[in-house]
Formats: C-alpha cells, sequence, structure tokens
C-alpha cells in the first residue's frame, strides 16, 4: 500500500541543500517514468534539475515527443497546459506550483477576445479579412479561439514564420496578448507603423475608428510583460556612453525602441545561442530576466565574455520565481508514492481546438 499523501506544509520547512538532496533521490527512483522541463527563466536552485531546458517553443517540442509518464513543468501555467494538450492523453504533466502564473497571459482572456471579435466583425468580416494570432503566452482556451477561427499560435522564436503564414491567408491579423512582440515582428518584416494599430479592449471598437480598423494590417491586443517593460533606451544609451562597444541583444517582449536599438532580438534560447557563439572579448548588454542574464554571465566569463543585465533594477518574473525546491521536492516525493499532485488538465472541448492552433504552428517547422 503507498503512503498518505504529503502535505506541502512538511516541505516548507526544508532548507534547499535537504530539497537538493530528496529531489535527487525521487528523480533516481523514478527514472526515465519522469521528465523535469525548466525554463531559461527559473532560479538556479531549480534549474539545475532540469532533464532539459529551453525557450518555449524548444519545450513545447520536447512535451510533445516525450515518452514520459510525468511531465513535471519547472515553467508557468500556459506552458503546462501546453504539455498537456500536446502530451499523449495517459501522460501526466505538473506544474509544482500552481500560482506560477504570466501576468501578460492574464492580459486577454476569452470573453474580452470574444467580444472583440464582435466588433471586429461589425466593422469587417472578421472570419473572412482576419486571422488570429495568440502568443504562447496566453490560456489554453485562447489557443482553443484560434483554432475555431482558423488561427494559430506562435512563439519568440517563430513569430515571423507564423505571421508570413497568416498573411498568405487572409489580409490581416489580429495579435494578442503581447502588443510588443506583435509590433517588433511586424516592423522587422516590414510593416510600416500606421498599419499597426492599438486595439484597447477596454473601449468600443478597440479606441479605434472603423477606419483605421479597415486600413490596418496589424490589430495589436494592448498587453505586455511587467518583467521586459523595465528596460529602456536610456539605459542602452547611458551604457553605451562607458562601453561604445557594447552589443546590445533583447527579447522581443522589450519595447519597440529598446528592440530597435538593439543589435540583435530574439528568443531566450536565441539569446544564449547568440552570446554563447560570439567570438571572446565582447561585451553584451542584456534585455531579458535577470536569472538567465546572471546564469549566462557566469558560463561564459571564462571565454573572457562580458554580461550586463540592462536594467538597473531587478527585473525578475515573480511568477517564474514561484517554483523552489520545496515545490519541486513535493511533488517528485509524492509521485514516488504514486500521488499526483498539481496536475495541469485542459479541458477537453478546448484542447481539442487549442491542439489544431499549436499543430499549425509546429507544422511551419
Ligand atoms: P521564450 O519563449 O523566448 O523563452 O519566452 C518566454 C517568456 O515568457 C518570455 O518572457
Ligand atoms: Fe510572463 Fe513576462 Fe514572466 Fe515571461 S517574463 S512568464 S511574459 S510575466
Amino acid at each position: 500500500m503507498s503512503a498518505a499523501l504529503k502535505p506541502i506544509q512538511d516541505y516548507s520547512l526544508l532548507t534547499d541543500d535537504e530539497c537538493d538532496v530528496r529531489i535527487q533521490a525521487a528523480k533516481k527512483t523514478l527514472g526515465e517514468r519522469c521528465v523535469i522541463l525548466g525554463h531559461h527563466y527559473q532560479r538556479n536552485e531549480v534549474f539545475k534539475h532540469a532533464d532539459v531546458s529551453g525557450d518555449s517553443l524548444k519545450l513545447s517540442k520536447y512535451a510533445a515527443e516525450s515518452k514520459a509518464d510525468y511531465i513535471v513543468f519547472c515553467g508557468v501555467h500556459f506552458m503546462a497546459e501546453v504539455a498537456d494538450i500536446l502530451s499523449r492523453p495517459e501522460q501526466v504533466t505538473i506544474l509544482p506550483d500552481l500560482a506560477a502564473g504570466c501576468s501578460m497571459a492574464d492580459m486577454a482572456n476569452l470573453k474580452n477576445v470574444e467580444r472583440s471579435w464582435q466588433e471586429l466583425n461589425s466593422v469587417l468580416n472578421a472570419d473572412e479579412q482576419i486571422t488570429p494570432v495568440t502568443y504562447i503566452n496566453s490560456a489554453a482556451d485562447l489557443k482553443a479561439f484560434c483554432g475555431r477561427h482558423d488561427g494559430i499560435v506562435c512563439t519568440s522564436s517563430n513569430a515571423e514564420k507564423v505571421l508570413n503564414w497568416c498573411f498568405d491567408k487572409r489580409e490581416k491579423i489580429l495579435f494578442f496578448p503581447d502588443e510588443h512582440l506583435g509590433r517588433n515582428t511586424g516592423y522587422r518584416m516590414g510593416i510600416p507603423q500606421e498599419e499597426m494599430v492599438v486595439w484597447d479592449f477596454s473601449q468600443p471598437l478597440g479606441g479605434l475608428t472603423e477606419e483605421q480598423i479597415k486600413s490596418a494590417k496589424m490589430i495589436l491586443w494592448k498587453g505586455f510583460c511587467s518583467v521586459h517593460q523595465m528596460f529602456q533606451t536610456k539605459q542602452i544609451d547611458d551604457f553605451k556612453k562607458k562601453h561604445p562597444d557594447t552589443i546590445v541583444i533583447a527579447h522581443p517582449e522589450a519595447n519597440f525602441e529598446v528592440c530597435e536599438k538593439a543589435d540583435y532580438v530574439g528568443s531566450t534560447e536565441m539569446i544564449l545561442k547568440t552570446v554563447r557563439e560570439a567570438k571572446p572579448n565582447t561585451r553584451w548588454l542584456v534585455a531579458t530576466e535577470l536569472n538567465l542574464v546572471n546564469r549566462l554571465k557566469e558560463e561564459v566569463k571564462d571565454q573572457k565574455k562580458e554580461v550586463h543585465f540592462m536594467s538597473p533594477t531587478v527585473a525578475m518574473c515573480s511568477t517564474m520565481f514561484r517554483t523552489d525546491p520545496q515545490h519541486l521536492a513535493w511533488a517528485l516525493e509524492n509521485l514516488v508514492e504514486g500521488h499526483v499532485v498539481n496536475q495541469i488538465q485542459v479541458a477537453s472541448d478546448d484542447k481539442l481546438m487549442a491542439k489544431k492552433s499549436l499543430d499549425s504552428m509546429l507544422s511551419l517547422f
């Protein structure tokens, strides 16, 4: 008979070192039945236990191919939902702390998106003229909305390919929830700023005139990442005054002006790859989350590369930070005893349509 479910309270007083030992032991017992996926923004104490690390695209592809019975996702809620949608029905996805959400994903919800779609329909024929695109940082029901309306999902590493796919089908895109990823990608593809309008869902017709909607190519949801909005062009200018040879690299969730000043713009995986492959004696100013930047800084310092965080103040993703070694140890030790805690299960009607929009994205590679 298996032992009783272990309550999280029993873990809250454990030190990180004690958790380390217990996590390693549980991983050994579970063997190939369990895989731990870790997003690049995870804190070190958790990240070091990941079997696979990556950006959203890499981790979703891995989830789709994994053979493990249990996928323990050290990331945020929408990522675990994607793993549940793409994995086989008998596989179980676990998010060690259910409070690990994404504030940007929360800026669009189904009710507001459906209302916006109806409003757009009052100006043009939305289903014939607009492709809805949701950034992967969104709830499963929004991915399902895109599936129902012949739309698609994108990540920070494939947004341009996805937008090209959309423009081959229809003339306009409704992009949610991140205004900046939409604008930065559209601009790099040559779409003029005046053809990218911001949809403020709190206002009638998104705060736009019928004319603005009719002449727009991209309708960008007014959403943003609270972490990446901390990065400002002044930080680049100030740093470059002291070190003119600096190379600037930014995540596309950063604002347009920062991305315009950056030498490179890309996903977390792309940022890591670019700096890792750079020549020695280079200096980098990086606009993305602090845990990634600090780890990268340590990793490349022996190659005589200097890595600096762009913001003078801490810009850490507080929801990514929710997953701590205590929750990871709790989830794994319960699995050892045959108890699944914090399973992420997307409702079956959303699952089918969300999978359709995710599969459309994955088919582009
Ligand atoms: P990546 O897919 O580039 O890892 O981005 C995920 C994310 O949430 C960035 O804030
Ligand atoms: Fe969401 Fe921003 Fe955190 Fe990424 S960094 S998970 S977009 S809140």
